[in-house]
């Protein structure tokens, strides 16, 4: 057994954030090149410096092995702004390190996100899931989260 820790990420913990970010991305089915990684990098720590509560990071063992980031309201986090409507926040990015899955490490992250975001007067959260990502899809359903509307994409 193991026992993880829900806590805001420090900004001296972006660099081992970003390695998860790349492991994250590198299952989702693409190399991310080194300029996404660091633009990501420059948001998160946008974020952070607006309001430290909506990256939280699950630690266990001395390491992070998950994360999760959120953003609220209609904020500009260097240079990145995200439109949301009022009282709505949105998480952003989900991840939990492979061998720490199913012991509900993304739900304890999602959950203490929400509390933060609820205790601040934030009504509705959204977010974004692949439509082939069956199990998020039912992670997400189990926590409330229910069919909004379709993102559609056009290959160029
Ligand atoms: C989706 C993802 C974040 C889920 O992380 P996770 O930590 O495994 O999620 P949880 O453990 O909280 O929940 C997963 C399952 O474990 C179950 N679970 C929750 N707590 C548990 C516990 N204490 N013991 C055992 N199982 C538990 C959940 O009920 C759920 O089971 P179900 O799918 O049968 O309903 C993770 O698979 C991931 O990072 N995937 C790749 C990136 C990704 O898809 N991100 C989401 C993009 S929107």
């Amino acid at each position: 057994m193991f026992k993880v820790k829900i806590c805001n990420l420090a900004e001296q913990q972006i660099q081992e954030l970003k390695t998860l970010k790349k492991l994250c991305e590198t299952e989702l089915g693409w190399e991310p090149p080194e300029e996404y990684l660091d633009e990501w990098v420059k948001a998160v720590l946008g974020i952070i410096r607006h309001d430290q509560n909506l990256v939280k990071i699950a630690y266990t063992n001395g390491k992070i092995v998950g994360y999760c980031v959120a953003v609220k309201k209609l904020h500009n986090y260097e240079g990145v702004v995200m439109d949301i409507t009022w009282k709505t926040a949105y998480i952003w990015d989900l991840y939990v390190a492979k061998e720490y899955r199913n012991r509900g490490v993304a739900t304890a992250l999602i959950e203490n996100a929400i509390a933060y975001l609820k205790s601040i007067g934030i009504e509705k959260v959204g977010l974004l899931v692949n439509y082939w990502n069956e199990n998020a899809k039912k992670l997400f359903e189990k926590l409330g989260f229910k069919l909004w509307s379709h993102f559609l994409v056009k290959k160029l």
